[in-house]
């Protein structure tokens, strides 16, 4: 298996074996955070940090990953740099590609991060697009597998929105690693054709399923996790709410769609979420449309089965993982 110098741009650009060593690496260094143990490893080198949308988890953790690999790192937004208004994101892949080994970034269409990675020689990772968020499912997966003790048979029901990013990259990943995976959500938000037709032929030679439903019945006695994400991502016009709303009311988590799940059924949400009114936008929309809890009620997301807050820890962990294998060379220590 060969890491060193390539993207991570999606899911599917990498091979069963390639992303199960991914998640065991990030169990490595999880331990060695755990233990104390030092393991900065690249004391010789930068990397580059470009956000085009807002971040916590993810601008955080390559933020500290990379310290913890004894690297430097420049976060870049729009409003600190040239990037996007004053200079093209080829001529910027192409500068910091002299000064940096390493460049993440988090914009819109995917054909952006794809062009950062062809004109820089170093490695580039996506860091979220419209179109997919992969570190968020190596994240996701691994905080699964540490709770299940397995991935192999188990099955993930993304409820909502269900052709957003996440659920992009969370589909891939299920299909690359053998959980079944039901899109559940409104007619109008189903995945797209292409991914479904790349992702199913995965599946089955793993063994796995991919559903695509509107009907929440079919989570009952099946779901081992339910995942969930905000209703209008980011990027999106916010005129676009009521509509959303609209289609999405009905597929909102709540205690009653947990309980016909499993006993054993987690909760999973890649965050933030609009789980109460203690954020803005949740004001915003409480005030206009009546909304107290959006995609999921604030008593799941309270509850002992929500692991969100493991997801957040393990965005880091694994976030390391794609930064070490990518970047290491024969001449590192
Ligand atoms: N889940 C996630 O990507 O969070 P941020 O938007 O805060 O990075
Ligand atoms: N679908 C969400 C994910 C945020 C991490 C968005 O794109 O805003």
């Amino acid at each position: 298996m060969n890491f060193t110098g390539r993207d991570f741009l999606r899911i599917l650009d990498f091979s069963e074996e390639e992303l199960r060593y991914m998640l065991e690496t990030a169990k490595s260094f999880k331990q060695m955070k755990k233990t104390g143990k030092n393991h900065k490893v690249f004391p010789n080198k930068n990397i580059a940090i470009l956000f085009e949308k807002t971040s916590t988890r993810t601008r955080c953790s390559f933020e500290v990953a990379g310290y913890d690999l004894g690297m430097g790192v420049t976060y870049l937004d729009p409003t600190g740099s040239q990037m996007g208004h004053k200079e093209s994101i080829a001529d910027t892949a192409r500068v910091l590609d002299r000064l940096y080994d390493g460049i993440e970034y988090r914009g819109f269409s995917q054909s952006i991060v794809d062009d950062l990675a062809k004109y820089s020689d170093v490695p580039v990772w996506n860091g979220l697009t419209d179109e997919c968020h992969p570190t968020q499912a190596l994240g996701d997966f691994m905080t699964i597998e540490e709770h299940f003790g397995y991935l192999k048979g188990l099955t993930l029901a993304f409820v909502g929105d269900t052709r957003n990013n996440v659920a992009n990259s969370l589909m891939a990943m299920s299909a690359k690693m053998g959980v079944n995976f039901i899109a559940c959500g409104p007619s109008e938000l189903r995945p797209s054709e292409e991914i479904v037709a790349k992702c199913k032929p995965i599946a089955e030679k793993n063994g796995s399923t991919i559903t695509i439903t509107s009907d929440i019945a079919e989570l009952n006695g099946r779901a081992d996790v339910i995942y969930t994400d905000v209703w209008l991502s980011l990027g999106e016009p916010q005129e676009k709410w009521g509509e959303r709303i609209e289609l999405l009311r009905q597929y909102q988590v709540n205690t009653e769609m947990m309980k016909r799940a499993k006993d054993s059924t987690i909760f999973l949400h890649c965050l933030p979420s609009f789980h109460d009114l203690n954020t803005s936008i949740a004001k915003d929309v409480n005030k206009v449309f009546g909304l107290e809890e959006m995609e999921v009620t604030n008593e799941v997301f309270e509850s002992d089965k929500s692991l969100v807050f493991d997801q957040a820890e393990n965005r880091m962990h694994t976030i390391k993982a794609v930064m070490f294998l990518t970047l290491y060379k024969k001449e590192d220590k």
